[in-house]
C-alpha cells in the first residue's frame, strides 16, 4: 500500500526511484519481474483528491444573455478526475459566457472524494451529477483491443439521453482527455438541420479497418452502410440533439449493434464502432478544429503524435497515452505541453519548481 501511493502521489523522480529501490531489494525471476511491470502499468493512477487547486471564478462578459444555457455531458471517474478537471477548466477559460455552462456529470457509482473535489476546485460551476447504471451495459460489452476501452462507463454516451434531465434538449459530450481553446459557443450553435449528431467527419479515413472481414463478407450485415456514404467520426466531441435521439430510439438502436458484436465479431474498438454503424454519413459534420484527435498515439502503444495541420480548437488525446501519465513519467510528448497549463494538480507544480 505504501508502495503505491508513493508512486501514485509523487509523479515525479520519487516515484521511479522507489520502484527502482524496490525492484532492487527484491530480487525476483525475470518473468516476475515483467508481471510486476505490467501490474503497473495496468494500476489506474488515481490522484490524492484533495490537492487540486483553485480555479479563478469566470464570470459572463455584459454582452451574454444569462438565460441561455450551455448543456455538457462528460462522465466522472476518479481514475480520469485529472483531465476532467483540465477540461472543465480549459472550457471555462476560454468561454465568453462561462456563468451560462452546466454540466451534466454521469458516474458509475457515488464517489464522495471526487463529488468533493469537484466542489472546491470549481466553487462557481452550474453542475449536476448522475448516477449511470453500468448493469444496463454490462452484459453487453465485448472485449475490445485496450482494456480501458470496456469500462461500462465508457457507454455511458450511448444512454445520456434518457439520464439527463428531459427538459435539456441538446447537449454537447466530452471525454475527458481534451482541451478547449477556443469558445464552446461557438460548437454548441452549429445547425443540426435535420440531424441528430453533430460531429467533425473524416470521409477519407479508409472506413473498411473499422470492421473486421467477418463484417465486411456478412452481406446481411454489411448492407447496413447502403445508400449513405460512411464516414468515420470521434465519438469524443459530438453535439446531439437529445430530443430527437430519444424520440428515434437511437439508444436501441446503437444497443443492437453491441448484441451483434457478442454472436459474431464485427469490430475491434470499443463503444465507438456501434454509434458508426447507426450513424456514420448521417450526421452534420463540423470543422475538423473541433476534434483535433489521437494525440494519445494508438491504442497499443501510445507513441508520440504531432498535430495535424490547420486551425484547432479543441484538442483530444485520444489513444492510449494520457497526457498527465506522460507528463509524471517525465517522458511526455511535446503535445502533452499544451495540456500541461490546464493541470490543476497541485504536486504538478511542485515537480515544475525543481
Ligand atoms: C492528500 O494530500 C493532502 C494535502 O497535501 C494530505 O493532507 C493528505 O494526507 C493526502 N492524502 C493521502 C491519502 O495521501
Ligand atoms: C435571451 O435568451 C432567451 C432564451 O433563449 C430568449 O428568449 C431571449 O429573447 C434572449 N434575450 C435577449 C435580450 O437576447
Ligand atoms: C481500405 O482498406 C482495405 C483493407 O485494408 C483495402 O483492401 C482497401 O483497398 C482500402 N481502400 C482504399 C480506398 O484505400
Amino acid at each position: 500500500m505504501a508502495f503505491w501511493s508513493s508512486i501514485v502521489d509523487s509523479p515525479s523522480l520519487l516515484g521511479l526511484l522507489s520502484l527502482l529501490l524496490l525492484l532492487l531489494s527484491n530480487p525476483t525471476t525475470s518473468t516476475a519481474a515483467n508481471g510486476f511491470r505490467l501490474g503497473i502499468i495496468r494500476k489506474p493512477t488515481s490522484p490524492n483528491l484533495t490537492v487540486f487547486r483553485e480555479a479563478p471564478a469566470y464570470r459572463n462578459a455584459d454582452s451574454c444573455n444569462s438565460t441561455q444555457k450551455i448543456h455538457i455531458t462528460m462522465t466522472l471517474d476518479a481514475n480520469y478526475i485529472r483531465g476532467t478537471m483540465a477540461a472543465v477548466l480549459s472550457i471555462l477559460q476560454h468561454s465568453t459566457c462561462p456563468e451560462n455552462m452546466e454540466f451534466h456529470f454521469l458516474w458509475s457509482r457515488y464517489e464522495p472524494d471526487v463529488f468533493s473535489s469537484i466542489k472546491s476546485t470549481f466553487p462557481y460551476l452550474n453542475f449536476n451529477v448522475y448516477r449511470f447504471d453500468s448493469n444496463r451495459v454490462r452484459g453487453k460489452i465485448s472485449k475490445s483491443i485496450r482494456q480501458a476501452l470496456d469500462q461500462p462507463l465508457n457507454y455511458a454516451r450511448i444512454y445520456l439521453a434518457d439520464i439527463i434531465p428531459a427538459d435539456v434538449k441538446r447537449v454537447i459530450y466530452l471525454d475527458s482527455d481534451i482541451i478547449l481553446v477556443d469558445d464552446i459557443e461557438k460548437l454548441w450553435e452549429v445547425d443540426l438541420e435535420d440531424k441528430v449528431l453533430a460531429a467533425p467527419e473524416y470521409c477519407h479515413a479508409n472506413f473498411t479497418n473499422y470492421f473486421t472481414d467477418m463484417f465486411w463478407a456478412d452481406q446481411e450485415l454489411a448492407k447496413t452502410f447502403n445508400g449513405r456514404k460512411p464516414c468515420y467520426f470521434n465519438t469524443g466531441v459530438m453535439v446531439v440533439d437529445v430530443e430527437k435521439w430519444r424520440q428515434g430510439g437511437y439508444t436501441d438502436k446503437v444497443e443492437v449493434w453491441m448484441g451483434v458484436q457478442k454472436q459474431k465479431r464485427i469490430y475491434h474498438l470499443g463503444s465507438l464502432p456501434p454509434f458508426l454503424l447507426v450513424l456514420a454519413g448521417n450526421i452534420k459534420g463540423v470543422d475538423h478544429r473541433w476534434n483535433q484527435h489521437g494525440l494519445g498515439g494508438d491504442n497499443i502503444e501510445g507513441k508520440c503524435r504531432s498535430l495535424h495541420p490547420g486551425p484547432i480548437s479543441l484538442l483530444h488525446w485520444s489513444g492510449k497515452g494520457k497526457p498527465w501519465l506522460r507528463l509524471d513519467s517525465r517522458k511526455p510528448c511535446s503535445v502533452d505541453h499544451l495540456w500541461a497549463p490546464y493541470d490543476l494538480y497541485r504536486s504538478s507544480i511542485h515537480s515544475m519548481e525543481e
